[in-house]
């Protein structure tokens, strides 16, 4: 292939209509028994195996286009595969609606019944939240929701962490001080995607749960200043979480979008946040525009507070979910467990769940 325009295939049907198909393309999606591993469904042709890719001659009649290629193979490609959608839906997420409140799920009937997790699952893909109620007050209960949510992320600190009031606590969260809208692990270059928050008890007064829905409040942002928002998926912004034996450091734009300019993850902590190069002519630019989102963020009409009870377990989709707390008045027992988990893996189990059939 010379370094040109890329190579098409124009197939012109019987009955009139046509289409342009890159040649390089065609050749790779072969669907022929050789170029194919049928047991598993996958590839076995590899592009690079050919020195060069060309069709020496086609037929497209009605059942298909019949292809012989330059190298001596011919392929046959079904009308039907070729103009089929061979883009795969992404999840649905949705902006929380003025009068959005989180949708609460039996925890034992989440576990035991396929028809209500599908259910349970999809609200949570939507809105990001789930407050799955009646769960046992015992500590790890959350490792019972691998079941459901696919495999706990460890990370550097416990696989199940503890926050209560301690003085010793490594982390704001262990102080009776208001938590501002964060998530967490920004300190991580992929923070977990998913995570658990279960109350075992909570006889403190004060100290609301508050979650806020990240991706809404930027996209709003978005709409309104373009420049802000783009310098925000740009310049990258030092995090960091350590405590006596572990250090964890990432240094990643607040925003991060995925290939299509879709909100992919918004990494937002105040008390993670490092001291910036100020000699940096960006870190201005990060700072007007960090400024205004957070304003924007904390007036936001995107945020939900509500008293967390013993028994219950909240699960945010942490790349789009803000979770906090409002502050603790008095110092009632109040402990609470954290877990995390990867949205890819309820995806997976969303999808598992609807192809089962018991
Ligand atoms: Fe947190
Ligand atoms: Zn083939």
């Amino acid at each position: 292939m010379s370094a040109e325009m890329p190579a098409n295939v124009r197939v012109n049907w019987p009955d009139g209509g046509s289409m342009m198909l890159p040649t390089l393309w065609l050749r790779d999606v072969c669907p022929c028994p050789d170029c194919r591993i049928e047991q598993t469904q996958e590839k076995r042709f590899h592009l690079a195996a050919l020195e060069s890719v060309s069709v020496a001659s086609l037929c497209a009649d009605a059942e298909g286009l019949k292809v012989t290629w330059s190298e001596g193979h011919n392929s046959v490609y079904p009308r039907s595969f070729l103009e089929a959608n061979h883009v795969r839906d992404q999840p649905k997420w949705r902006p929380w609606s003025d009068d959005y409140s989180p949708g609460y799920f039996d925890f034992t009937t989440f576990l035991s019944d396929r028809v209500y997790a599908i259910r349970a699952i999809e609200e949570f893909l939507e809105a990001g939240v789930l407050v799955l109620t009646n769960s046992p007050t015992e500590e790890l209960t959350l490792e019972r929701l691998a079941a459901r949510l696919g495999p706990i992320r460890e990370v550097l600190f416990d696989r199940i962490h503890n926050v209560k009031v301690d003085p010793k606590g490594y982390n704001v969260a262990h102080t009776s001080l208001p938590l501002p809208p964060h998530n967490d692990f920004a300190s991580y270059s992929w923070p977990p995607s998913v995570q658990a928050l279960h109350m075992l008890a909570n006889e403190a007064t004060g100290g609301r749960s508050t979650i806020y829905d990240g991706w809404a409040v930027l996209q709003a942002f978005r709409q309104e200043d373009p420049a802000a928002f783009d310098v925000l998926c740009r310049v990258a912004v030092p995090f960091r979480e350590f405590d006596d034996g572990n250090e964890t450091f990432a240094c990643e734009p607040i925003i991060r979008l995925n290939p299509n300019g879709e909100m992919g993850v918004f990494r937002y902590s105040n008390q993670l946040m490092q001291v910036m190069d100020p000699l940096n002519p960006d870190t201005a630019a990060f700072y007007d525009a960090y400024y205004k989102l957070s304003r924007r963020l904390i007036t936001s009409p995107f945020n939900r507070r509500f008293r967390l009870h013993g028994g219950e377990i909240l699960v945010v989709a942490s790349h789009r979910i803000l979770h906090g707390r409002e502050a603790i008045e008095d110092a009632g027992f109040r402990h609470l467990q954290d877990a995390y988990f990867e949205h890819d893996n309820v995806r997976n189990m969303l999808t598992v769940l609807e192809r089962t059939h018991d």
